[in-house]
C-alpha cells in the first residue's frame, strides 16, 4: 500500500538514497532539510522539498499538517561525533530539541509511525563483546551517542503517553555513494576522495580501530523492511564484522589504485576502539540482512566518486 511519508534529512548521505528507493517503491514522499550537509540535487525531483531547520517547531508543524504524512523517516541530524565533543549545546539542539520538535510535529499531526535513524556505532561504548546485540548495556562516548540514546528515550515515551508507534535503526558504520567526503565523519568517502586526488589519508590513531561498515544500499532496504512490517522496536543494523581502518585503507588503496603515503594523526576523543554489531533481530522479525560485500561496497563507492569527478581526480579507469 503506498503511503505518504516525510524523510527528514533527505538530501542528505542516506536519507536521499532512501527518498529514491521509496519513490521507486510508488509511495508519495516529501523532505524536510536544512541542506547545512546535504545537496539540493540528491533529492529527487518528485519528492516535495521544503529546505526548512528541524528546530523551527511552528514551521515544521505546518510542514507536517500539510503534507499529512503516515510515516516521518527521522534522519535529519548534526552527525559529527567530533564535532558533538567539541560543542555538546549544538549537537544538543540539533539532535535532541529538533528531535523533540519532530515529535511534537508527528504528535499534533496524527503521524502513525517514527522511524528514527539511531547509530549502534556511537551508543554502546566499548562494547563488552563483539558483535555487540541491542541489549547490550547503553554507553555513549560522546554527546552525539547520548542525544541518541536521549531520542529513542522521547520515543519510548511518546509511545507510552501518547500512543506514537516507533522503531530505531541503530545503524553500524554506513557507507556508499553521496558520503561527504569532505567532512568529519565517513572514513570511506574521506579517504576515497584523497587517494583519488593522490593526497595522502590520514589515520586517526594506529588505525587498528574496528567499525562495522555496512553498505547504504542496504540499510536503505532495512528502513523499508521496517515500514512494511511496521512491528516497532530497537533493531542493530551492521554486518556483524569488525574491519580495522588500516584495512579500509589498504582495500581502498587497491580500488584507485593509490601508490602514495598514509599519514597517521593523534587518535580522536569519543571514538571507541573495537565494534560490531549484532543484527539477529534485524533478520529475525524484519527479514533483513545485509547483502553488499565490503569489497563490492567499496568498489561502487570508488565508481562513484570517479564519475562525479574530483578536482585533480584520476580518472584513467572510467
Ligand atoms: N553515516 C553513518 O555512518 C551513520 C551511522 C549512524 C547513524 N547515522 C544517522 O543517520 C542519519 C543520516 O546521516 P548521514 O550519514 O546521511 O548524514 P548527512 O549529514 O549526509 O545527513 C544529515 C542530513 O540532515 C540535514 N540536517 C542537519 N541538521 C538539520 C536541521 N537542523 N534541520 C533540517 N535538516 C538538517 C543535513 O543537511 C543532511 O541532509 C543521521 O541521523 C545520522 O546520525 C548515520
Amino acid at each position: 500500500m503506498p503511503k505518504r511519508i516525510l524523510v527528514t534529512g533527505g538530501a542528505g548521505f542516506i536519507g536521499s538514497h532512501l527518498v529514491g528507493r521509496l519513490l521507486e517503491l510508488g509511495h508519495q514522499v516529501a523532505v524536510v532539510d536544512d541542506l547545512s550537509t546535504g545537496k539540493r540535487e540528491y533529492v529527487d525531483p518528485r519528492a516535495a522539498f521544503y529546505h526548512l531547520d528541524i528546530t523551527q517547531a511552528a514551521a515544521l508543524g505546518e510542514v507536517v499538517a500539510r503534507v499529512r504524512p503516515e510515516v516521518v523517516e527521522h534522519h535529519a541530524a548534526q552527525t559529527s561525533v567530533v564535532r558533538s565533543v567539541a560543542d555538546p549545546g549544538e549537537d544538543a539542539r540539533t539532535n535532541i530539541l529538533g528531535s523533540l520538535s519532530v515529535l511534537e510535529a508527528c504528535r499534533r499531526h496524527g503521524v502513525e509511525h517514527v522511524i528514527f535513524a539511531s547509530t549502534g556505532g556511537a551508543l554502546y561504548g566499548n562494547p563488552e563483546r563483539v558483535p555487540c546485540g541491542e541489549e547490550h548495556p547503553v554507553r555513549p562516548l560522546s554527546p552525539y551517542g547520548a542525544a541518541k540514546a536521549a531520542v529513542e528515550t522521547y520515543l519510548a515515551m511518546y509511545q507510552q503517553v501518547y500512543g506514537l508507534s516507533w522503531t530505531a535503526l541503530r545503524y553500524a558504520n554506513v557507507y556508499g555513494p553521496r558520503q561527504d567526503p569532505f567532512g568529519e565523519a565517513g572514513v570511506v568517502s574521506i579517504f576515497t576522495q584523497k587517494m583519488l586526488t593522490e593526497q595522502a589519508p590520514t589515520i586517526f590513531g594506529t588505525g587498528e580501530q574496528q567499525r562495522d561498515f555496512v553498505y547504504v544500499g542496504d540499510v536503505v532496504e532495512a528502513n523499508v523492511l521496517a515500514l512494511e512490517r511496521g512491528v516497532g522496536g530497537v533493531y542493530n543494523i551492521g554486518t556483524g564484522v569488525a574491519t580495522s581502518v588500516n584495512r579500509i585503507a589498504g582495500l581502498l588503496r587497491q580500488t584507485t589504485e593509490y601508490r602514495g603515503e598514509i599519514a597517521y594523526g593523534p587518535a580522536r576523543p569519543g571514538e571507541v576502539d573495537c565494534i560490531a554489531l549484532e543484527s539477529c533481530r534485524a533478520r529475525d522479525t524484519l527479514g533483513w540482512a545485509p547483502a553488499v560485500t565490503l569489497e563490492e561496497g567499496l568498489a561502487r563507492t570508488v565508481a562513484f566518486f570517479r564519475q562525479r569527478g574530483l578536482p585533480g581526480a584520476k580518472t584513467k579507469s572510467l
